[in-house]
């Protein structure tokens, strides 16, 4: 049976003035996890949000939280974000010299699941000492920084080789996607091995966020079929 595919929301899209009704939509429709994007304005051009609205967030969901840290230096907040609530937290390898680091102290925390997020153009070849370590690996599929971007065609191929190498390795690593993916793009993206999709733009500035979940679920569910 293949395995299960979820699709988190992406908050960076949502109205930030009313977060709690926001997820209860992506609830209501079936999310089974949340992604929070997390920017400091100096790995990415962009700045969003810090542990104390995570920690907020945390009291009005009981969906798993994952914090995708867009930042220099991760190694200096993950325990802030894991103790604001954050149940998967990834660190971009480009954004440390310490990655090994970063990994092990979301780890030490015993519940909480560690990945390592990869621009565009940062080659799989860099997780090659680093996959037993991790629980998932985040491909971004766009250039971090901004939601509403348009997916980068080749990113295709760089998940079905990740996808490879897991399966070669015996690797239960997860595949999560990041970046322009829609109802569209869905069942390209799973079937090249992705198990995470994160969604933005296409499901919180769709004129029905719920119903826009329910699209994209759809299809990923035609392929699980
Ligand atoms: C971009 C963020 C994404 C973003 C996705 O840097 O990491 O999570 O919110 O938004 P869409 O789905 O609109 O590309
Ligand atoms: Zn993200």
């Amino acid at each position: 049976m293949p395995a299960e595919v979820l699709i988190a929301p992406s908050l960076l899209s949502a109205n930030f003035a009313c977060l709690a009704d926001e997820i209860k939509k992506v609830e209501e429709a079936g999310a089974r996890l949340v992604h929070i994007d997390v920017m400091d304005g100096h790995f990415v051009p962009n700045l969003s949000i810090g542990p104390q609205v995570v920690e907020s967030i945390r009291k009005v969901t009981d969906l798993p939280l994952d914090v995708h840290l867009m930042i220099d230096n991760p190694e200096k907040y993950v325990d802030s974000f894991i103790k604001a609530g954050a149940d998967w937290v990834s660190v971009h390898y480009e954004a440390t010299p310490h990655i090994h680091r970063a990994i092990q102290m979301i780890k030490a925390h015993g519940h909480v699941e560690a990945g390592i997020a990869l621009n565009p153009s940062t080659p799989l070849t860099v997780l090659a000492h680093l996959l037993e370590e991790i629980n998932f690996v985040l491909l971004m599929t766009v250039n971090p920084g901004f939601e509403g971007q348009t997916y980068i065609a080749q990113m295709t191929e760089k998940i079905k080789h990740l996808k490879q190498v897991l399966d070669r390795r015996g690797l239960e690593v997860k595949i999560e996607v990041d970046g322009g993916i829609n109802d569209e793009l869905a069942g390209e993206v799973v079937r090249a091995g992705a198990q995470v999709l994160v969604a933005g733009s296409a499901i919180f500035r769709a004129p029905n966020p719920t119903e826009a979940f329910l699209k994209i679920k759809k299809e990923v569910d035609k392929i699980a079929k």
